[in-house]
């Protein structure tokens, strides 16, 4: 029997009718333009960088007026002070907030500002305080050598290869007040339906 009896090719007619009636509808943008796509802002820089929170100081030297300052450029002319009280002027933003770890001089040294001292009383520089640390973070420093502490890249596993950069205590503590501080949440992800609008 042949397809093509009358009845069939009316059919075709129809279809074709629907589908010219559709291409002018789009061509003449009957049903209004396509929704729009809502922008999604970029989430803030500072919600995916990886830097740690702090920058460790890399030489022992402070900044007053616009001018930075090594420690003995004035300590080698100020006798340590024995209460550690007077130090306000000079260093008036230090707030020691640290436990009963309450003196100054239980972590820098006395005779010379530059450095820091280990349990040995032996002097540490600032690029290895934490040294400093381990002195009365002994677990704490065990952990953080061992990298479960701290932040550790490369190898974790010292027989597949090596660790690169490891951050160092004060990355992320303030040695003046070392608890870590609460860290402001980055915004809840866009939902695909507050995405669009209509
Ligand atoms: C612009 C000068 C200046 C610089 C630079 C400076 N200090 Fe001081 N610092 C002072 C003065 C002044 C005092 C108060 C001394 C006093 O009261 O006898 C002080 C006090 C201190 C104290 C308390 C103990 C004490 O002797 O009174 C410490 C600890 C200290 N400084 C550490 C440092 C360290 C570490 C650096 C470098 C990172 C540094 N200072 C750089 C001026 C300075
Ligand atoms: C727990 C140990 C510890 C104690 C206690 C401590 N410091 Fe420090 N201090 C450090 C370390 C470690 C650094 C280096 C920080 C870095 O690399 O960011 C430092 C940095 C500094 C600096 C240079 C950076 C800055 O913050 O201005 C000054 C000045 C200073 N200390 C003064 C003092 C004074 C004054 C006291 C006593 C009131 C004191 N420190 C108590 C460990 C300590
Ligand atoms: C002289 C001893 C001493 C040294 C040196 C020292 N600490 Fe401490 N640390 C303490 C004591 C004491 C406490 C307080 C414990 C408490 O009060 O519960 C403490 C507390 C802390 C805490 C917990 C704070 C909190 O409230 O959760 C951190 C973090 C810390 N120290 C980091 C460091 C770092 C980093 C260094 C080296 C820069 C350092 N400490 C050096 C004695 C020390
Ligand atoms: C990469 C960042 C980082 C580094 C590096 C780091 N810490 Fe911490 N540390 C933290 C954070 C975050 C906490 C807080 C955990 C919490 O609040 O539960 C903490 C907590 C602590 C505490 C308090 C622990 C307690 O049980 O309350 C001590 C003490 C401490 N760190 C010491 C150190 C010492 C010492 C070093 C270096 C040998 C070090 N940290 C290196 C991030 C770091």
């Amino acid at each position: 029997m042949s397809e093509n009896t009358p009845d069939n090719q009316n059919y075709l007619w129809i279809i074709t009718g629907v589908f010219i009636a559709l291409a002018v509808s789009f061509i003449f943008n009957l049903w209004g333009s396509p929704r729009k796509v809502a922008e999604i802002n970029a989430v803030d820089k500072k919600f995916i960088s990886n830097d740690t929170v702090r920058d460790p100081l890399k030489k022992p030297t402070i900044q007053q007026a616009g001018f930075t300052y090594n420690c003995n450029n004035c300590h080698q002319h100020i006798t340590p002070s024995k209460t550690q009280q007077r130090r306000r002027a000079a260093h008036e933003t230090i707030k020691l907030e640290h436990g009963i770890n309450k003196s100054c001089y239980n972590c820098h040294s006395q005779s010379n500002r530059e450095m820091l001292f280990d349990i040995n009383g032996k002097d540490v520089p600032f690029s290895k305080s934490e040294l400093l640390c381990q002195k009365c973070h002994g677990p704490k420093y065990r952990d953080w050598e061992i990298g479960v502490h701290g932040r550790p890249s490369g190898y974790w596993d010292k027989s597949k290869g090596k660790e690169t950069v490891k951050a160092t205590c004060v990355a992320c503590h303030n040695p003046h007040s070392p608890k870590f501080k609460a860290i402001e949440p980055a915004p809840a992800p866009v939902s695909i339906k507050e995405s669009f609008y209509w």
